[in-house]
């Protein structure tokens, strides 16, 4: 068995217009207001990267890393995060992720940075996955709603591959 990105669900042009437009509305919104942009690692780094050279304002630029484990089934989703020293008090504070799924990571990442003096939390995702949602959160920012498949490139891996690819494309297993 093996994976391959078959289908292009989201072309490189497509989210290139896209992230000007997330960018453009996230200009006006945050005018004459301090930011930071926390790109989360390692998928939301591809995305954050194009997003911030889209918003026209000073902006200060931190990473966190998140990561989940005991698997998408655990009754909370268990989450691990490394905030990696972001220094946010007296910030808004805007989460560049590449999807929200279960809605775990961006739940767990919100709580965090606010209890870390983030003046507020506000998250923009590339792509939104709202029938998978567990959690009471929801995308203020969303690039694109995807259906439930899984789904790489742009950011995106499948165990570990094609973040590098310039689109977004669909998974499928095949027998060798
Ligand atoms: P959550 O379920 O909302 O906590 O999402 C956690 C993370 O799972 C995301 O940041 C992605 O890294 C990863 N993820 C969820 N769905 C997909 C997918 O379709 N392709 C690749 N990664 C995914
Ligand atoms: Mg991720």
């Amino acid at each position: 068995m093996h994976a391959e990105v078959t289908k292009v669900l989201f072309s490189e042009e497509r989210i290139a217009a896209r992230v000007k437009e997330l960018g453009a509305r996230i200009t006006e919104d945050y005018r004459g207001v301090p930011l930071a942009v926390a790109g989360v690692l390692c998928g939301g780094s591809v995305f954050c990267a194009d997003l911030i050279r889209r918003i026209d304002l000073p902006v200060a630029l931190t990473f966190v890393r998140a990561s989940s484990y005991g698997g998408g089934t655990a009754p909370q989703g268990r989450v691990k995060l490394d905030l990696l020293g972001a220094d946010v008090a007296g910030r808004h504070v805007l989460v560049a992720e590449d999807i929200i799924d279960t809605g775990f990571t961006a739940a767990a990442l919100k709580s965090e940075l606010l209890a870390r003096g983030a003046l507020s939390v506000k998250l923009c995702c590339l792509l939104d996955k709202p029938s998978r949602r567990r959690a009471d959160v929801s995308a203020d920012y969303a690039g694109f709603t995807v259906p439930d498949v899984f789904v790489a490139g742009y950011g995106l891996d499948y165990d570990g591959m094609y973040r590098n690819l310039p689109y977004v494309g669909a998974v499928e297993i095949k027998e060798d």
